[in-house]
C-alpha cells in the first residue's frame, strides 16, 4: 500500500494529516515532523521496532503501586495507585468526589510524594475551606493550581514536577487552541489524551474527576472510560450518608471490591465493618422485604431487597427498579408469571435496595422472586431468614458462587435460616438451618408466613 505523508508530534506521538503549528494533544509548539511513508516513527514505534515473537518479549515487571493510606480506597484499587496510570473518578455532583480525592491527595502527599491539585471548578479559598474541614491544611508537598486551560496547566506541571496530579474536573478543562466549546466531547477527549500522554511519559499517576448525571450519560465519563486505565464510580443516595466506591474498570486489579464510606461533618470516614450497614435498623418482617447476602469481592454485605406490587391503573403498568438490573428483574417477573400464574400484567412493580447498593448478581434472583411474591400475596417471609439462589427460565433454583462466605456472614449476624439451592451430598454447614429449594414453585408453601 502506498502510504500518505503524515505529521507526527515528536513530543507525544499525536498524528495528523496536515502540519500543525501546535500539537492539539500535548500542546507543544512546532513539534510536528513530516513522516515519510514506510518509516514509521512516533506513536507507532514507541513500544518497539516491529513485530516480535511472543517468547522474545520481556514481561512487564509488577507495576509499583502507591497505597493512598485510605484502606477502603486501596481495597478498591487493588492495593494502591499504579504510577503512570490514569484513574477516572466518576460520580454525580455533590456525592463527595472532591472530598474523597482531597483526602486521598493529602494522604499521598504526607507520605512524601508531590501532589498537584488542579482546581478547574472551585476557587482556591473554597478548596482551602474544605481542606480545613478535613483537617489536612498543613500537609506539605500538596500543591494547588487554579487553572483550566491545558497549556497553562502544562507549564505548571513542568515546573512543579509532581508525582501525582488531580484534575477536578476534566469537564471544565479546555484547550484554547481547539475550536470547540469547553465541556464538548471533543474538548474532553483531547484534554484527556493530554493527561494520559503526560502520565505515561512522565510516570505520573493522574486522577481525573468526572461528573455524571443519574443516567450516567453526560459528555465525558462514558467516553473517557475507554481511554483511561481505571474507572472508579462514587455513589450514594441523597438521603443516606453512605457512599460506595467501586471499580467499574481496572486494568491493574479486580472490579469486584467495593469501598464503603460515611459522609460526615469532617469528611469521609471509612466503614470497614459494612456487612450489617445496609439493613434497616429494625428487622421487622414485612411483606415484600427480603434479606440477601450479597458478595462484593471478598466481603459479604447483607442487603434488604424491597418489593411493592400493587394493582395498576395505567395502561402500561409501572416498573421501577432501584439498585437492581432492569433486565434481570423483568426476567424473574416473567418466570413468576409463567410458572406461578402471577398476574403481574395488571400490577405496578417497584423495587428498592436499601442503602443505595447496586446488586447485579444472579444469586439475588431467589430473593427478588420471594420479595415479589411476598408483596403480591401480602404475606411476610419467614423471620430471621436469608435467600440465596439463581432462578433459571424453567423455574429451577440454581447453585451460586461463594455460598459458604454468604452463609457464614449471615449466621454471624444472627440469621437462623437460609433458603438455598440444592446442595451436594457432602455439604455441611452447622451454624444455621439450611432449607434446600429445587424449584421456584416451592416458594409459596415453604417460604411465606401463614401459607
Ligand atoms: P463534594 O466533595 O464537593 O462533592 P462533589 O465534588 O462530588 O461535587 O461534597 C459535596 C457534599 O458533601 C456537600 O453537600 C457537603 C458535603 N460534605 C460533608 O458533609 N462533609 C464534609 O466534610 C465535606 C467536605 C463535604
Ligand atoms: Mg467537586
Amino acid at each position: 500500500m502506498k502510504g500518505k505523508t503524515v505529521f507526527i508530534c515528536r513530543e507525544c506521538g499525536h498524528g495528523s494529516v496536515r502540519w500543525l503549528g501546535r500539537c492539539p494533544s500535548c500542546g507543544a509548539w512546532n513539534s510536528f515532523d513530516e513522516e515519510v511513508p514506510g518509516h514509521p516513527k512516533g506513536r507507532l514505534t514507541r513500544h518497539g521496532t516491529g513485530a516480535q515473537e511472543l517468547a522474545d518479549i520481556e514481561p512487564d515487571a509488577e507495576k509499583a503501586r502507591i497505597p493512598t493510606g485510605i484502606a477502603e480506597f486501596d481495597r478498591v484499587s487493588g492495593g494502591g495507585i499504579v504510577k503512570g496510570s490514569v484513574t477516572l473518578i466518576a460520580g454525580e455532583p455533590g456525592v463527595g468526589k472532591s472530598t474523597l480525592i482531597l483526602s486521598a491527595g493529602a494522604k499521598i502527599a504526607s507520605g512524601g510524594k508531590k501532589v498537584l491539585y488542579v482546581c478547574a471548578e472551585e476557587s482556591l479559598p473554597q478548596v482551602r475551606l474544605r481542606a480545613d474541614r478535613l483537617g489536612v491544611s498543613n500537609v506539605r508537598n500538596f500543591f494547588f493550581l487554579s487553572e483550566s486551560e491545558v497549556s497553562a496547566i502544562r507549564v505548571s506541571l513542568d515546573s512543579v514536577r509532581p508525582d501525582f496530579v488531580i484534575v477536578d474536573s476534566i469537564q471544565l478543562i479546555y484547550n484554547a487552541e481547539l475550536d470547540y466549546p469547553c465541556g464538548s466531547l471533543f474538548q474532553v477527549r483531547e484534554n484527556a489524551y493530554f493527561f494520559i500522554e503526560y502520565a505515561k511519559r512522565n510516570n505520573v499517576g493522574i486522577f481525573l474527576i468526572g461528573h455524571v448525571t443519574k443516567e450516567g450519560n453526560i459528555a465525558g465519563p462514558k467516553l473517557l472510560e475507554h481511554l483511561v486505565d481505571t474507572v472508579f464510580s462514587f455513589e450514594g443516595e441523597s438521603l443516606s450518608n453512605l457512599r460506595i466506591l467501586r471499580a467499574v474498570k481496572n486494568r491493574f486489579g479486580s472490579t469486584e471490591e467495593i469501598g464503603v464510606f460515611r459522609m460526615e461533618e469532617t469528611g469521609l470516614s471509612e466503614v470497614p465493618e459494612a456487612s450489617r450497614l445496609f439493613l434497616s435498623r429494625k428487622q421487622s418482617n414485612l411483606p415484600g422485604s427480603v434479606i440477601f447476602p450479597s458478595q462484593e469481592g471478598r466481603r459479604t454485605i447483607l442487603v434488604e431487597i424491597q418489593s411493592l406490587v400493587s394493582p395498576s391503573y395505567l395502561g402500561v403498568p409501572r416498573r421501577t427498579f432501584t439498585g437492581l438490573d432492569y433486565h434481570r428483574v423483568n426476567l424473574i417477573l416473567a418466570v413468576l408469571e409463567k410458572k406461578m400464574n402471577l398476574n403481574l400484567g395488571t400490577h405496578d412493580v417497584y423495587f428498592n435496595v436499601t442503602g443505595g447498593l447496586r446488586i447485579a448478581e444472579p444469586a439475588a434472583d431467589l430473593a427478588i422472586a420471594v420479595a415479589t411474591l411476598s408483596s403480591f400475596r401480602e404475606k411476610p417471609p419467614l423471620n430471621g431468614t436469608v435467600f440465596i439462589g439463581e432462578v433459571a427460565l424453567t423455574g429451577e433454583i440454581r447453585q451460586v458462587q461463594h455460598l459458604v462466605p454468604r452463609l457464614k456472614e449471615s449466621a454471624r449476624l444472627g440469621f437462623q435460616r437460609a433458603f438455598v439451592p440444592r446442595l451436594p451430598e457432602d455439604f455441611r454447614f452447622h451454624d444455621m438451618e439450611l432449607v434446600e429449594l429445587g424449584w421456584l414453585q416451592e416458594v409459596s408453601s415453604r417460604v411465606l408466613q401463614g401459607s
